[in-house]
Protein backbone atom coordinates (compact mmCIF):
# COMPACT_ATOMS: atom_id res chain seq x y z
CA UNK A 1 0.00 0.00 0.00
CA UNK A 2 1.41 3.46 -0.95
CA UNK A 3 1.49 6.73 1.31
CA UNK A 4 -1.58 8.42 0.95
CA UNK A 5 -1.80 11.94 -0.66
CA UNK A 6 -3.56 12.86 2.22
CA UNK A 7 -3.13 15.62 4.30
CA UNK A 8 -1.64 18.48 2.09
CA UNK A 9 -0.62 21.79 2.10
CA UNK A 10 -2.66 23.52 -0.27
CA UNK A 11 -6.21 23.99 -1.25
CA UNK A 12 -9.04 21.63 -2.01
CA UNK A 13 -10.49 23.52 -5.03
CA UNK A 14 -14.11 22.69 -6.06
CA UNK A 15 -15.35 22.96 -9.61
CA UNK A 16 -18.74 22.97 -10.56
CA UNK A 17 -18.19 21.87 -14.34
CA UNK A 18 -20.78 23.18 -16.26
CA UNK A 19 -19.99 26.95 -15.17
CA UNK A 20 -16.52 26.84 -14.96
CA UNK A 21 -15.64 27.58 -18.64
CA UNK A 22 -17.40 26.63 -22.24
CA UNK A 23 -14.34 24.92 -24.31
CA UNK A 24 -16.64 24.86 -27.42
CA UNK A 25 -19.11 27.76 -27.34
CA UNK A 26 -22.40 25.54 -26.52
CA UNK A 27 -22.87 27.73 -23.33
CA UNK A 28 -22.49 25.44 -20.75
CA UNK A 29 -18.85 24.46 -18.95
CA UNK A 30 -17.02 21.34 -20.06
CA UNK A 31 -14.13 19.01 -18.78
CA UNK A 32 -11.92 20.64 -22.12
CA UNK A 33 -13.03 23.68 -20.44
CA UNK A 34 -11.32 22.78 -16.56
CA UNK A 35 -8.71 21.89 -18.34
CA UNK A 36 -8.06 24.64 -20.28
CA UNK A 37 -7.53 26.52 -17.07
CA UNK A 38 -5.73 24.13 -14.73
CA UNK A 39 -2.66 26.35 -14.89
CA UNK A 40 -5.09 28.96 -13.20
CA UNK A 41 -5.76 26.15 -10.29
CA UNK A 42 -2.19 25.33 -9.61
CA UNK A 43 -1.12 28.57 -9.77
CA UNK A 44 -4.02 29.34 -7.09
CA UNK A 45 -2.10 26.73 -5.16
CA UNK A 46 -4.46 24.27 -5.44
CA UNK A 47 -3.14 20.03 -4.09
CA UNK A 48 -6.63 18.69 -4.74
CA UNK A 49 -9.38 19.63 -7.36
CA UNK A 50 -12.68 18.37 -6.41
CA UNK A 51 -14.79 18.19 -9.33
CA UNK A 52 -18.78 18.50 -8.36
CA UNK A 53 -21.30 15.37 -10.11
CA UNK A 54 -20.59 15.90 -13.67
CA UNK A 55 -22.55 12.45 -14.75
CA UNK A 56 -25.60 11.43 -16.73
CA UNK A 57 -28.38 13.66 -14.87
CA UNK A 58 -31.34 15.87 -15.30
CA UNK A 59 -29.37 18.33 -12.97
CA UNK A 60 -32.62 18.50 -11.05
CA UNK A 61 -30.26 18.50 -7.67
CA UNK A 62 -27.26 19.39 -9.39
CA UNK A 63 -26.42 16.79 -10.56
CA UNK A 64 -26.81 15.02 -7.70
CA UNK A 65 -29.37 13.13 -9.18
CA UNK A 66 -27.42 10.63 -10.91
CA UNK A 67 -28.20 8.33 -13.97
CA UNK A 68 -25.46 6.78 -14.25
CA UNK A 69 -22.73 6.75 -11.97
CA UNK A 70 -19.96 5.82 -14.50
CA UNK A 71 -20.96 7.72 -17.19
CA UNK A 72 -19.88 11.08 -18.43
CA UNK A 73 -22.97 13.61 -19.18
CA UNK A 74 -22.09 14.27 -22.85
CA UNK A 75 -22.80 17.92 -21.79
CA UNK A 76 -19.86 18.36 -20.46
CA UNK A 77 -17.32 16.15 -23.03
CA UNK A 78 -16.69 12.18 -22.65
CA UNK A 79 -14.70 9.63 -20.45
CA UNK A 80 -11.39 10.28 -22.62
CA UNK A 81 -11.93 14.33 -21.68
CA UNK A 82 -12.53 12.57 -18.14
CA UNK A 83 -8.60 11.25 -18.50
CA UNK A 84 -7.20 13.75 -20.02
CA UNK A 85 -7.70 15.93 -17.62
CA UNK A 86 -6.56 13.96 -14.69
CA UNK A 87 -3.37 13.29 -16.51
CA UNK A 88 -2.95 16.70 -16.93
CA UNK A 89 -4.08 17.26 -13.46
CA UNK A 90 -1.08 14.56 -11.86
CA UNK A 91 1.62 16.40 -14.33
CA UNK A 92 0.69 19.28 -11.90
CA UNK A 93 0.76 17.56 -9.02
CA UNK A 94 -3.14 18.10 -8.49
CA UNK A 95 -4.64 15.47 -7.08
CA UNK A 96 -8.48 14.80 -7.90
CA UNK A 97 -11.60 13.59 -6.17
CA UNK A 98 -15.10 12.85 -7.50
CA UNK A 99 -18.13 12.71 -5.78
CA UNK A 100 -19.49 9.19 -5.47
CA UNK A 101 -23.11 9.27 -4.83
CA UNK A 102 -24.19 6.52 -2.26
CA UNK A 103 -26.78 7.35 -0.44
CA UNK A 104 -29.45 7.38 -4.10
CA UNK A 105 -29.92 7.49 -7.57
CA UNK A 106 -32.16 9.28 -9.55
CA UNK A 107 -35.40 7.86 -10.22
CA UNK A 108 -34.71 7.67 -14.16
CA UNK A 109 -31.46 5.30 -13.02
CA UNK A 110 -32.05 2.14 -14.77
CA UNK A 111 -31.59 0.01 -11.36
CA UNK A 112 -35.22 2.15 -10.03
CA UNK A 113 -36.75 1.99 -13.72
CA UNK A 114 -36.47 -1.85 -13.74
CA UNK A 115 -36.43 -2.16 -10.02
CA UNK A 116 -40.09 -0.23 -9.76
CA UNK A 117 -42.07 -3.05 -12.04
CA UNK A 118 -41.13 -5.58 -9.51
CA UNK A 119 -40.25 -4.67 -5.84
CA UNK A 120 -38.93 -8.12 -5.15
CA UNK A 121 -36.94 -8.29 -8.11
CA UNK A 122 -32.93 -8.31 -7.96
CA UNK A 123 -33.11 -4.05 -8.59
CA UNK A 124 -36.22 -3.78 -6.81
CA UNK A 125 -34.23 -4.88 -3.45
CA UNK A 126 -31.57 -2.32 -4.24
CA UNK A 127 -34.56 0.60 -2.81
CA UNK A 128 -36.33 0.70 0.08
CA UNK A 129 -40.04 0.34 -0.18
CA UNK A 130 -43.31 0.08 2.04
CA UNK A 131 -47.09 -0.84 1.68
CA UNK A 132 -47.71 1.81 3.37
CA UNK A 133 -45.65 4.65 4.58
CA UNK A 134 -44.17 3.93 7.61
CA UNK A 135 -43.65 7.15 10.03
CA UNK A 136 -41.50 7.23 12.72
CA UNK A 137 -39.81 9.84 14.68
CA UNK A 138 -37.24 12.28 13.06
CA UNK A 139 -37.25 10.80 9.97
CA UNK A 140 -37.82 14.18 8.15
CA UNK A 141 -37.00 15.28 4.84
CA UNK A 142 -33.83 16.97 4.43
CA UNK A 143 -35.32 19.81 2.32
CA UNK A 144 -37.98 21.13 4.22
CA UNK A 145 -40.44 23.53 2.12
CA UNK A 146 -39.08 22.26 -1.16
CA UNK A 147 -39.82 18.39 -0.04
CA UNK A 148 -42.65 17.61 2.42
CA UNK A 149 -42.68 14.02 2.63
CA UNK A 150 -40.05 10.85 2.50
CA UNK A 151 -42.66 8.77 0.91
CA UNK A 152 -43.98 8.87 -2.26
CA UNK A 153 -46.16 6.19 -4.19
CA UNK A 154 -45.06 4.67 -6.97
CA UNK A 155 -48.04 3.65 -9.69
CA UNK A 156 -45.75 0.99 -11.09
CA UNK A 157 -44.50 -0.48 -8.11
CA UNK A 158 -47.56 -0.55 -5.93
CA UNK A 159 -46.12 1.13 -2.99
CA UNK A 160 -44.16 3.79 -1.78
CA UNK A 161 -40.42 4.16 -1.95
CA UNK A 162 -38.63 6.00 0.60
CA UNK A 163 -36.60 9.27 -0.03
CA UNK A 164 -34.41 11.35 2.40
CA UNK A 165 -33.72 13.99 -0.33
CA UNK A 166 -35.95 14.65 -3.98
CA UNK A 167 -39.09 12.72 -4.32
CA UNK A 168 -36.88 12.15 -7.72
CA UNK A 169 -33.98 10.60 -5.50
CA UNK A 170 -34.94 7.00 -4.15
CA UNK A 171 -32.94 5.47 -1.41
CA UNK A 172 -30.68 3.31 -2.01
CA UNK A 173 -30.73 0.52 0.48
CA UNK A 174 -26.91 -0.06 1.36
CA UNK A 175 -27.94 -2.54 3.95
CA UNK A 176 -28.30 -4.97 0.24
CA UNK A 177 -24.91 -6.53 -0.47
CA UNK A 178 -25.46 -6.26 -3.76
CA UNK A 179 -25.75 -2.68 -3.68
CA UNK A 180 -22.63 -2.78 -2.10
CA UNK A 181 -20.98 -4.56 -4.87
CA UNK A 182 -22.13 -1.81 -7.35
CA UNK A 183 -21.01 0.85 -4.95
CA UNK A 184 -17.06 -0.95 -5.20
CA UNK A 185 -18.07 -1.32 -8.87
CA UNK A 186 -18.81 2.55 -9.43
CA UNK A 187 -15.35 3.22 -7.18
CA UNK A 188 -13.12 1.08 -9.02
CA UNK A 189 -14.32 2.18 -12.22
CA UNK A 190 -13.47 5.87 -11.52
CA UNK A 191 -9.83 4.59 -9.55
CA UNK A 192 -8.94 2.70 -12.96
CA UNK A 193 -9.70 6.28 -14.90
CA UNK A 194 -7.35 7.80 -12.28
CA UNK A 195 -8.86 9.55 -9.65
CA UNK A 196 -6.81 9.82 -6.17
CA UNK A 197 -10.36 9.74 -4.09
CA UNK A 198 -13.47 10.58 -3.20
CA UNK A 199 -15.98 13.11 -1.54
CA UNK A 200 -18.56 10.40 0.29
CA UNK A 201 -21.85 12.17 -0.52
CA UNK A 202 -24.28 12.18 2.07
CA UNK A 203 -22.03 9.83 4.29
CA UNK A 204 -24.28 9.93 7.44
CA UNK A 205 -27.80 9.64 6.08
CA UNK A 206 -26.15 7.02 3.90
CA UNK A 207 -25.99 4.96 6.82
CA UNK A 208 -28.62 5.68 8.81
CA UNK A 209 -31.21 3.13 9.01
CA UNK A 210 -34.18 3.52 7.17
CA UNK A 211 -37.56 2.91 8.82
CA UNK A 212 -38.38 -0.14 7.64
CA UNK A 213 -36.69 -3.95 8.37
CA UNK A 214 -33.44 -4.76 6.43
CA UNK A 215 -31.69 -1.55 6.21
CA UNK A 216 -29.85 -1.37 9.03
CA UNK A 217 -25.90 -1.09 8.27
CA UNK A 218 -23.00 -0.53 10.75
CA UNK A 219 -21.23 2.86 9.51
CA UNK A 220 -17.97 1.92 10.69
CA UNK A 221 -17.75 -1.85 9.34
CA UNK A 222 -19.43 -0.31 6.03
CA UNK A 223 -17.22 2.01 5.62
CA UNK A 224 -13.88 -0.38 6.70
CA UNK A 225 -15.32 -2.56 4.00
CA UNK A 226 -15.59 0.07 1.02
CA UNK A 227 -12.07 1.50 1.96
CA UNK A 228 -10.63 -1.78 2.27
CA UNK A 229 -12.35 -3.18 -1.48
CA UNK A 230 -11.03 0.24 -3.21
CA UNK A 231 -7.75 -0.01 -1.60
CA UNK A 232 -7.51 -3.44 -3.20
CA UNK A 233 -7.58 -0.95 -6.49
CA UNK A 234 -5.72 1.71 -4.72
CA UNK A 235 -3.41 1.60 -2.06
CA UNK A 236 -3.47 5.33 -1.49
CA UNK A 237 -7.76 6.32 -2.36
CA UNK A 238 -8.46 9.20 -0.30
CA UNK A 239 -11.94 9.10 1.27
CA UNK A 240 -13.05 12.17 2.46
CA UNK A 241 -17.02 12.06 4.44
CA UNK A 242 -19.43 14.60 4.05
CA UNK A 243 -20.93 14.57 7.53
CA UNK A 244 -22.89 17.19 9.24
CA UNK A 245 -22.65 16.32 12.81
CA UNK A 246 -20.55 17.05 16.43
CA UNK A 247 -17.25 16.17 16.17
CA UNK A 248 -17.96 13.24 18.82
CA UNK A 249 -20.35 12.18 16.29
CA UNK A 250 -17.02 12.94 13.40
CA UNK A 251 -14.59 10.85 15.55
CA UNK A 252 -15.46 7.15 14.60
CA UNK A 253 -15.48 7.95 10.88
CA UNK A 254 -11.89 9.03 10.86
CA UNK A 255 -10.12 7.45 13.65
CA UNK A 256 -10.57 3.39 12.45
CA UNK A 257 -8.94 4.95 9.09
CA UNK A 258 -12.63 4.44 7.26
CA UNK A 259 -11.86 8.07 6.12
CA UNK A 260 -9.12 10.17 5.54
CA UNK A 261 -11.00 13.28 6.38
CA UNK A 262 -14.76 14.87 6.84
CA UNK A 263 -15.58 18.24 6.12
CA UNK A 264 -16.12 20.14 9.07
CA UNK A 265 -19.49 21.41 9.58
CA UNK A 266 -19.12 22.28 13.00
CA UNK A 267 -16.24 24.44 12.98
CA UNK A 268 -17.69 26.62 10.11
CA UNK A 269 -20.88 27.12 12.04
CA UNK A 270 -19.01 28.35 14.79
CA UNK A 271 -16.56 30.88 12.74
CA UNK A 272 -20.15 32.13 11.67
CA UNK A 273 -21.23 32.47 15.55
CA UNK A 274 -17.90 34.18 15.85
CA UNK A 275 -18.33 36.54 13.12
CA UNK A 276 -21.96 37.13 14.34
CA UNK A 277 -20.55 38.15 17.94
CA UNK A 278 -17.58 39.87 17.05
CA UNK A 279 -15.86 37.66 19.51
CA UNK A 280 -13.57 34.28 18.79
CA UNK A 281 -14.83 32.24 21.66
CA UNK A 282 -16.61 30.06 19.64
CA UNK A 283 -13.98 29.06 17.17
CA UNK A 284 -11.92 28.49 20.40
CA UNK A 285 -14.60 26.24 22.02
CA UNK A 286 -15.46 24.31 18.67
CA UNK A 287 -11.21 23.79 17.91
CA UNK A 288 -10.83 22.33 21.78
CA UNK A 289 -13.62 19.77 20.87
CA UNK A 290 -13.17 19.00 17.35
CA UNK A 291 -8.93 18.55 18.38
CA UNK A 292 -9.90 15.65 20.95
CA UNK A 293 -12.29 13.89 18.67
CA UNK A 294 -10.24 14.59 14.84
CA UNK A 295 -6.71 15.66 14.00
CA UNK A 296 -6.58 18.35 12.11
CA UNK A 297 -5.32 16.86 9.15
CA UNK A 298 -8.49 14.73 8.79
CA UNK A 299 -10.68 17.83 8.77
CA UNK A 300 -11.68 20.10 6.05
CA UNK A 301 -13.02 23.68 6.48
CA UNK A 302 -14.97 25.87 4.32
CA UNK A 303 -17.10 29.34 4.91
CA UNK A 304 -19.50 28.62 2.28
CA UNK A 305 -20.12 25.39 0.67
CA UNK A 306 -22.33 24.86 -2.66
CA UNK A 307 -25.42 24.39 -0.67
CA UNK A 308 -26.70 26.54 1.43
CA UNK A 309 -24.57 27.50 4.55
CA UNK A 310 -26.66 25.10 6.53
CA UNK A 311 -26.15 26.10 10.80
CA UNK A 312 -27.48 22.72 12.39
CA UNK A 313 -24.88 22.69 14.39
CA UNK A 314 -25.68 25.49 16.79
CA UNK A 315 -28.22 25.61 18.97
CA UNK A 316 -31.47 27.36 17.84
CA UNK A 317 -30.99 30.30 19.94
CA UNK A 318 -27.24 30.56 18.57
CA UNK A 319 -28.68 29.82 14.64
CA UNK A 320 -30.75 32.75 15.04
CA UNK A 321 -28.47 35.22 16.12
CA UNK A 322 -26.52 34.63 13.06
CA UNK A 323 -29.79 35.08 11.10
CA UNK A 324 -30.48 38.52 12.53
CA UNK A 325 -26.85 39.09 11.46
CA UNK A 326 -26.67 38.02 7.85
CA UNK A 327 -30.17 37.25 6.89
CA UNK A 328 -31.97 40.97 7.38
CA UNK A 329 -34.31 39.48 4.98
CA UNK A 330 -36.22 36.33 5.22
CA UNK A 331 -35.87 35.29 1.76
CA UNK A 332 -32.06 34.74 2.15
CA UNK A 333 -33.64 31.81 4.74
CA UNK A 334 -33.40 28.38 3.48
CA UNK A 335 -35.07 25.30 5.27
CA UNK A 336 -34.93 26.91 8.77
CA UNK A 337 -31.50 26.15 8.80
CA UNK A 338 -29.73 27.82 6.75
CA UNK A 339 -28.99 30.69 4.26
CA UNK A 340 -28.78 31.31 0.58
CA UNK A 341 -26.44 33.91 0.63
CA UNK A 342 -22.79 33.98 -0.66
CA UNK A 343 -20.04 34.21 1.27
CA UNK A 344 -18.87 37.69 -0.04
CA UNK A 345 -21.89 39.68 0.43
CA UNK A 346 -22.50 38.46 3.37
CA UNK A 347 -19.25 39.71 4.35
CA UNK A 348 -20.33 42.88 2.67
CA UNK A 349 -17.18 45.03 3.63
CA UNK A 350 -14.01 44.23 1.07
CA UNK A 351 -11.48 43.94 4.35
CA UNK A 352 -14.14 41.80 6.61
CA UNK A 353 -14.41 39.61 3.23
CA UNK A 354 -10.16 39.46 3.42
CA UNK A 355 -9.86 38.93 6.61
CA UNK A 356 -12.30 35.96 6.54
CA UNK A 357 -10.12 34.78 3.80
CA UNK A 358 -7.07 34.32 6.00
CA UNK A 359 -9.22 32.81 8.58
CA UNK A 360 -10.16 30.25 6.58
CA UNK A 361 -6.80 29.61 5.06
CA UNK A 362 -5.13 29.74 9.18
CA UNK A 363 -7.53 27.37 10.49
CA UNK A 364 -5.88 23.80 11.62
CA UNK A 365 -6.75 21.75 8.80
CA UNK A 366 -7.51 21.30 4.70
CA UNK A 367 -9.00 24.60 3.20
CA UNK A 368 -11.99 23.96 0.96
CA UNK A 369 -12.37 27.03 -2.10
CA UNK A 370 -15.00 26.53 -4.31
CA UNK A 371 -14.55 27.89 -8.44
CA UNK A 372 -14.55 32.22 -7.81
CA UNK A 373 -14.55 32.40 -3.91
CA UNK A 374 -10.73 33.51 -4.06
CA UNK A 375 -11.84 36.41 -6.47
CA UNK A 376 -14.34 37.05 -4.13
CA UNK A 377 -17.57 36.26 -6.48
CA UNK A 378 -21.06 37.23 -5.42
CA UNK A 379 -24.95 35.37 -5.17
CA UNK A 380 -27.89 35.67 -7.14
CA UNK A 381 -30.90 35.82 -4.62
CA UNK A 382 -33.11 35.76 -7.76
CA UNK A 383 -32.30 32.24 -8.35
CA UNK A 384 -34.35 29.40 -6.55
CA UNK A 385 -33.38 27.58 -3.31
CA UNK A 386 -29.54 26.75 -3.43
CA UNK A 387 -28.80 27.76 -6.90
CA UNK A 388 -28.48 31.28 -5.20
CA UNK A 389 -25.47 30.83 -3.87
CA UNK A 390 -23.71 28.98 -6.80
CA UNK A 391 -22.48 31.57 -9.40
CA UNK A 392 -20.88 30.70 -13.05
CA UNK A 393 -17.11 31.71 -12.81
CA UNK A 394 -15.70 35.54 -13.75
CA UNK A 395 -12.75 35.17 -16.09
CA UNK A 396 -12.62 38.16 -17.74
CA UNK A 397 -14.82 41.90 -18.35
CA UNK A 398 -15.49 39.68 -21.65
CA UNK A 399 -19.37 38.54 -22.87
CA UNK A 400 -20.78 35.99 -20.58
CA UNK A 401 -17.40 36.98 -17.99
CA UNK A 402 -15.37 35.03 -20.45
CA UNK A 403 -17.23 31.43 -19.02
CA UNK A 404 -18.10 31.29 -22.97
CA UNK A 405 -18.14 32.86 -26.05
CA UNK A 406 -21.97 32.37 -26.60
CA UNK A 407 -22.92 35.83 -25.10
CA UNK A 408 -26.24 34.24 -23.81
CA UNK A 409 -24.72 31.38 -21.67
CA UNK A 410 -27.27 29.95 -19.68
CA UNK A 411 -25.52 29.59 -17.04
CA UNK A 412 -24.47 33.11 -16.30
CA UNK A 413 -26.69 34.22 -13.85
CA UNK A 414 -28.55 38.12 -13.82
CA UNK A 415 -26.72 39.10 -10.92
CA UNK A 416 -23.09 38.51 -12.86
CA UNK A 417 -24.27 41.09 -15.58
CA UNK A 418 -25.08 44.12 -13.33
CA UNK A 419 -24.41 45.20 -9.97
CA UNK A 420 -21.22 44.92 -7.31
CA UNK A 421 -19.70 41.43 -8.06
CA UNK A 422 -20.48 41.59 -11.79
CA UNK A 423 -17.93 40.44 -13.83
CA UNK A 424 -16.96 43.55 -15.61
CA UNK A 425 -15.83 44.28 -12.44
CA UNK A 426 -15.26 40.87 -10.71
CA UNK A 427 -13.22 38.63 -12.23
CA UNK A 428 -9.83 36.46 -13.31
CA UNK A 429 -8.02 38.74 -15.60
CA UNK A 430 -8.48 42.33 -13.96
CA UNK A 431 -7.06 40.56 -10.13
CA UNK A 432 -4.63 38.90 -11.91
CA UNK A 433 -2.96 42.21 -12.39
CA UNK A 434 -3.64 44.10 -9.18
CA UNK A 435 -1.02 42.93 -6.50
CA UNK A 436 -3.86 43.81 -3.97
CA UNK A 437 -6.76 42.00 -5.05
CA UNK A 438 -8.50 38.40 -3.56
CA UNK A 439 -7.07 36.46 -5.92
CA UNK A 440 -3.45 37.80 -5.56
CA UNK A 441 -4.19 37.58 -1.23
CA UNK A 442 -5.94 34.12 -2.03
CA UNK A 443 -2.54 32.82 -3.64
CA UNK A 444 -0.15 34.60 -0.97
CA UNK A 445 -2.06 32.62 1.48
CA UNK A 446 -1.63 29.33 -0.31
CA UNK A 447 2.10 29.39 0.57
CA UNK A 448 2.17 30.97 3.87
CA UNK A 449 -0.04 28.02 5.22
CA UNK A 450 1.78 25.81 3.23
CA UNK A 451 5.20 26.90 5.23
CA UNK A 452 3.62 27.46 8.26
CA UNK A 453 2.54 23.70 7.84
CA UNK A 454 -1.27 24.58 8.65
CA UNK A 455 -2.66 20.99 6.99
CA UNK A 456 -1.24 18.91 10.06
CA UNK A 457 -1.02 20.73 13.01
CA UNK A 458 -3.30 22.05 16.13
CA UNK A 459 -3.15 25.73 16.96
CA UNK A 460 -3.51 26.69 20.33
CA UNK A 461 -4.87 29.62 21.60
CA UNK A 462 -2.47 32.92 22.19
CA UNK A 463 -3.06 35.00 25.68
CA UNK A 464 -3.80 38.16 24.04
CA UNK A 465 -5.15 40.87 27.09
CA UNK A 466 -6.93 43.71 26.06
CA UNK A 467 -7.89 42.08 22.74
CA UNK A 468 -10.79 40.33 23.71
CA UNK A 469 -12.05 40.71 19.39
CA UNK A 470 -9.00 38.95 17.79
CA UNK A 471 -8.69 35.25 17.19
CA UNK A 472 -5.32 34.32 18.57
CA UNK A 473 -4.13 30.87 17.01
CA UNK A 474 -0.31 29.63 17.80
CA UNK A 475 0.35 26.41 15.45
CA UNK A 476 3.00 24.78 16.76
CA UNK A 477 4.70 21.31 17.66
CA UNK A 478 8.08 20.23 19.18
CA UNK A 479 8.54 18.14 16.30
CA UNK A 480 8.16 20.76 13.64
CA UNK A 481 10.11 23.95 12.30
CA UNK A 482 7.21 25.55 11.99
CA UNK A 483 5.81 28.50 14.14
CA UNK A 484 3.64 31.09 13.15
CA UNK A 485 1.07 32.82 15.20
CA UNK A 486 -2.07 34.44 13.08
CA UNK A 487 -3.86 37.16 14.69
CA UNK A 488 -7.43 37.96 13.10
CA UNK A 489 -9.74 40.86 14.16
CA UNK A 490 -13.09 39.76 14.10
CA UNK A 491 -14.59 43.35 14.50
CA UNK A 492 -14.66 46.68 13.05
CA UNK A 493 -13.25 47.89 15.75
CA UNK A 494 -9.24 48.03 16.08
CA UNK A 495 -7.96 45.76 18.87
CA UNK A 496 -4.39 46.51 20.86
CA UNK A 497 -1.87 43.95 20.73
CA UNK A 498 0.39 42.62 23.48
CA UNK A 499 2.28 39.80 21.98
CA UNK A 500 5.05 38.37 24.30
CA UNK A 501 7.04 36.83 21.66
CA UNK A 502 9.51 38.01 19.32
CA UNK A 503 8.19 37.82 15.91
CA UNK A 504 8.73 38.71 12.09
CA UNK A 505 5.93 39.66 10.28
CA UNK A 506 4.88 37.54 7.14
CA UNK A 507 1.81 39.04 5.55
CA UNK A 508 -0.47 41.93 7.74
CA UNK A 509 -3.69 44.03 7.04
CA UNK A 510 -4.47 46.69 9.16
CA UNK A 511 -1.71 45.68 11.08
CA UNK A 512 0.54 48.38 13.04
CA UNK A 513 2.59 46.56 15.38
CA UNK A 514 0.64 47.19 18.58
CA UNK A 515 -2.87 47.28 17.20
CA UNK A 516 -4.65 45.67 14.43
CA UNK A 517 -7.33 48.02 12.82
CA UNK A 518 -10.91 47.12 11.63
CA UNK A 519 -10.66 43.16 10.54
CA UNK A 520 -7.37 43.44 10.23
CA UNK A 521 -5.58 40.25 10.46
CA UNK A 522 -1.55 39.29 10.41
CA UNK A 523 0.93 36.30 10.18
CA UNK A 524 3.97 36.00 12.24
CA UNK A 525 6.50 33.94 12.51
CA UNK A 526 8.02 33.63 15.61
CA UNK A 527 11.89 34.22 16.22
CA UNK A 528 12.61 32.05 19.46
CA UNK A 529 10.82 28.33 18.59
CA UNK A 530 9.66 26.46 21.36
CA UNK A 531 7.68 27.00 24.67
CA UNK A 532 4.35 28.88 24.17
CA UNK A 533 2.81 32.15 25.31
C1 LIG B 1 -24.97 17.63 -1.66
C2 LIG B 1 -26.24 18.31 -2.04
C3 LIG B 1 -27.24 17.28 -2.53
C4 LIG B 1 -27.39 16.14 -1.52
C5 LIG B 1 -28.11 14.99 -2.10
C6 LIG B 1 -25.46 16.76 -0.54
O1 LIG B 1 -24.84 16.55 0.48
O2 LIG B 1 -23.96 18.50 -1.24
O3 LIG B 1 -26.04 19.30 -3.00
O4 LIG B 1 -28.48 17.88 -2.70
O5 LIG B 1 -26.15 15.69 -1.10
O6 LIG B 1 -27.28 14.28 -2.96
Amino acid sequence: MSESAWPHNGYLYGVDVPRFRDSNGDGIGDLPGVLERLDYIAELGVSWVWLLPFYPSERRDNGYDVDDHVGVDERFGDVDDFEALVRECHRRGISVLVDLVIHHTSDHHRWFQEGRRDRSSRYGNYYVWADEPVDVPNDVNVFPGEENDVWTYDEAAHGWYHHQFYEFQPDLNLANPEVFEEIVRIGTTWLERGVDGFRLDAAIPAVTKKPTLGTEVDDRVFFQRLRSRLAEVRGDVVLVGEADVHPVAMAPLVHGGQMDAVLDFALNNNVFLALTRENPDAIYLALESLDTAVPPPARVNFMRNADELDLQQLTDEERREVFTAFAPDPEMLLYGRGLRRGWTPMMGNPQRFRMTLSLLAALPGVPLLLQGQELGIGDDLSVEGRGAGRPTMQWADAPAGGFSDRADAPFVLPAQRSGPYDFARVNVERQQGDPRSHLILARTLARLRADACLGILQARRVALPGAPRVLALRTWDKTSPCDTVTLHNLSAMPQPIRLDLRTTTLLGEEWHGDALGGYGFVWLRVLEPGGMA
